[in-house]
C-alpha cells in the first residue's frame, strides 16, 4: 500500500488514535475507516502506513469467521452422520474463502497469527493448512483446476478427527501410545468419509497421506517417496508448520522462524526437500525490509535471503549489515 493515498485503507480499523500535527485528536483506536474518515485525514495531512490499521477488513474478517462456522458445520456434520451435502458446500462456501485469501499472500503471517488461538484449533488448523497449502502450491507452478483440486483436498484433510473423541483431540497432556494409536486412525477415517461423501479419489488420498513422509516413518502405512502423491507432500509441510506455529491445549505456539529451522533441519519429520526448500525461501523472501528480533534481543531488518542458505539472511542490525550465515551464533528470534 502507498503510504500517501489513503483509499486502500477503507474498510479496515484503526489501531490507535490518530492526531493531528497540531497534537489535536481526529480519530479514535478502533474506527472503522470510511469515505468521510478519509477526507478528514486528507484534510488534517495525516499520512498512515499499513501498521497503523488491522491486517485485514472487516468484511475480510467477516469472511474469516464465517469459513471457521463453515467448517464447524462440516466436521460436526461428519460426526453425526448427518445429511450436509458436504461436496457442495465445501465447495461453494469454503473454498472460495480459501482460494480468495491464499491469492493474497503477503498477509500470509498477519493470517496465521489470527489462526493460531487454542479455541476451536482443529476448524482454525483445517482453514489455515488450505490457505497455506494454497499458497505454496502456487509457489510450486500449480495453477488452474488443479490449484482449486489442492485446495480443495487441503481443506479437509483432517476431515477424519471429526470421528476422534474429544477426550483424546484435546487432550491437554501427552498422548498414551493407545490413545495415539485412536488419533492416527483420522487419516482412514478421512479418507473413507470423504470417499462416502462423494469426494474423487485423490482428494481422499491427502487426508489418507498427510502424515507419510519421505523417509517411510510416517502413517498409517509407512510409504516413502514416490510412492506419496504430490498433494499430500505439499499439505504435509502445511500441516506441521501450522501445527507447531499455533497455540495448543497441551503446548504454546513456537516463533515461525525456528519452526521452519527445524524443518530445514529434519528435526520435524523428513519433508520433500524441493517442496520444503520453495516454502522456506519464499517465506524469508516475503519477510524483506521486515522487521525482527535477534536472538541477543536487538532489532533488526532482513534485507537480503540468499538462495544457498534462505534461513540465513543479511540483516540490518541497528545500522550496522550482519550476514546471518558467516555469524553463526547469530539468529532471528522472531518475526514483529
Ligand atoms: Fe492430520
Amino acid at each position: 500500500m502507498d503510504d500517501r493515498d489513503l483509499e486502500p485503507y477503507i474498510g479496515y480499523r484503526l489501531r490507535a488514535d490518530v492526531f493531528a500535527a497540531s497534537g489535536a485528536h481526529i480519530l479514535s483506536a478502533g474506527t472503522r475507516l470510511e469515505r468521510r474518515h478519509v477526507r478528514l485525514l486528507q484534510a488534517n495531512r495525516v499520512i498512515l502506513r499499513s501498521q497503523d490499521v488491522t491486517a485485514f477488513s472487516y468484511e475480510e474478517e467477516a469472511s474469516i469467521k464465517e469459513a471457521l462456522t463453515d467448517i464447524r458445520h462440516v466436521f460436526q456434520s461428519a460426526a453425526t452422520g448427518g445429511k450436509l451435502p458436504v461436496v457442495d458446500y465445501v465447495k461453494d462456501r469454503i473454498l472460495p474463502k480459501v482460494l480468495s485469501l491464499a491469492s493474497r499472500y503477503t498477509r500470509l503471517i498477519d493470517l496465521l497469527h489470527l489462526l493460531q488461538d487454542k479455541d476451536e484449533y482443529t476448524y482454525k488448523h483445517t482453514f489455515a493448512v488450505g490457505i497455506i497449502s494454497s499458497i505454496i502450491g502456487r509457489w510450486l507452478g500449480v495453477r488452474g483446476q488443479e490449484l482449486v483440486r489442492l485446495t480443495m483436498a487441503a481443506s479437509v484433510h483432517d476431515i477424519g478427527k471429526s470421528g476422534i473423541p474429544s477426550e483424546v483431540l484435546l487432550k491437554p497432556g501427552r498422548l498414551t501410545e493407545a490413545e495415539f494409536d485412536l488419533m492416527k486412525r483420522h487419516t482412514r477415517q478421512g479418507y473413507e468419509l470423504l470417499l462416502a461423501s462423494g469426494f474423487d479419489e485423490r482428494t481422499a488420498l491427502v487426508a489418507l497421506q498427510h502424515h507419510e513422509r519421505e523417509d517411510g516413518t510416517g502413517y498409517p502405512n509407512g510409504l516413502q517417496a514416490d510412492q506419496i502423491h504430490f498433494f499430500s507432500k505439499i499439505v504435509a509441510v502445511a500441516d506441521v508448520f501450522h501445527a507447531m506455529t499455533s497455540n495448543r491445549v497441551y503446548k504454546s505456539a513456537m516463533p515461525f522462524y525456528e519452526v521452519l529451522s527445524l524443518m530445514w533441519e529434519g528435526k520435524l519429520g523428513t519433508f520433500h526437500s524441493h517442496i520444503l526448500y520453495v516454502f522456506i525461501k519464499q517465506i524469508m523472501e516475503l519477510n524483506i525490509g521486515k522487521s525482527v528480533v535477534l536472538n541477543d534481543g536487538v532489532p533488526g531488518n532482513i534485507i537480503y535471503v540468499s538462495s544457498s542458505a534462505p534461513l540465513k539472511p543479511l540483516v540490518n542490525r541497528q545500522g550496522k549489515i550482519v550476514d546471518l550465515s558467516r555469524e553463526q551464533h547469530i539468529t532471528i528470534r522472531e518475526w514483529v
